[in-house]
């Protein structure tokens, strides 16, 4: 029997839609984002962002910085967006030009401002099970896996990919919710024995058809977070025919994609609710 399909459009629509109620509720939030040079893929991610947060009734401050700026420039302006009080929310786009430290200039943003969960502070938070902002494409993952009423207490998750903004904090997610986690990376031995045992895989790979049919557990959960443009257009880093393995699966797209924006905005709602006083921020008397 094929899979169904997790419509992470859908449920993204939904959240954004709750969102919007939100945002009408708190007042003026402000969500800031900085764009340094002018990579095209990162500017169309930035725009994504900004319609987002308009409909959802959140402003977007756009500052968009020229790709000769230099990193005392760019950490002045993060510290004028950590010190202005409309906004709520910054972000700073990735990858940032070689003549600026990402390190530092991802430390710079105040963590109760860190809606993309980028800073060492916030990252920790996870890690140590007290979680401020989990950046945004986990945290769309983990609500597609609660939509479908996926059962985590001791299943076997299997997690390929390592990355900080994806595999480590996903594998981190799925631990809080109980299932006994394995990390895959390009350096294990045989990722086709590890994905067989996997009721729950999540690829985060970036190599379209990494994960075949035939490695899927059949009846499994399939979360593809691969984005891989190729000659057939935009494909994830599982084979689409593991539709016919899986119980469930996401598109690409349509799938994880979707979700990565509506959890930002979710993410800048609980930034004003921080700032507001309305959620305690671990160590802040606000
Ligand atoms: N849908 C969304 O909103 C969204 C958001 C973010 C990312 N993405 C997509 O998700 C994918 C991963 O993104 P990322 O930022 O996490 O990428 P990344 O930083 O490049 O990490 C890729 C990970 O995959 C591992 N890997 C590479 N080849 C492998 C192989 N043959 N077998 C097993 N593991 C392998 C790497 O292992 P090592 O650590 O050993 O190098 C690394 O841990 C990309 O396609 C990206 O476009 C989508």
């Amino acid at each position: 029997m094929p899979a169904t399909i997790m419509d992470g459009k859908a449920l993204a629509e939904r959240i954004r839609g709750e969102v919007a109620d939100e945002a009408k509720e708190l007042g003026s939030l402000g969500l800031a984002t900085v764009l340094v040079g002018d990579d095209p893929a990162s500017g169309i991610y930035i725009r994504r962002k900004h319609e987002a947060a308009r409909e959802a009734g959140i402003t977007a401050h756009d500052h968009h910085l020229s790709a000769e700026t230099t990193e005392d420039e760019l950490l002045a302006l993060i510290a004028d967006l950590n010190a202005d009080d409309s906004v709520d929310g910054i972000l700073v786009q990735l990858p940032l030009p070689p003549q600026i430290d990402e390190r530092r200039a991802l430390r710079a943003v105040d963590p109760v401002k860190d809606v993309d969960g980028f800073h060492p502070a916030t990252a920790g938070q996870l890690y140590l099970d007290d979680p401020t902002f989990v950046p945004a494409t986990p945290l769309g993952i983990m609500a597609l896996l609660e939509e479908y009423d996926v059962p985590l207490e001791g299943v076997r998750a299997v997690v390929i990919g390592r990355s900080t903004i994806v595999g480590k904090p996903a594998a981190l997610l799925l631990l809080r919710a109980n299932a006994t986690v394995t990390i895959c990376h390009s350096r294990t031995r045989d990722l086709a024995a590890e994905v067989a045992e996997a009721d729950v895989l999540v690829a985060a790979v970036g190599k379209a058809g990494v994960v075949t049919a035939e490695m899927v557990k059949p009846g499994s959960v399939v979360i593809d977070v691969g984005m891989n443009r190729t000659d057939e257009g935009l494909r994830g880093d599982v084979d689409p025919t593991a539709a016919e393995r899986a119980g469930l699966i996401t598109p690409v797209p349509g799938g994880v994609g979707p979700m990565t924006i509506a959890m930002l905005l979710r993410n800048t709602i609980k930034a004003a609710k921080f700032r507001h006083g309305q959620l305690a921020f671990p160590g802040n008397p606000r």
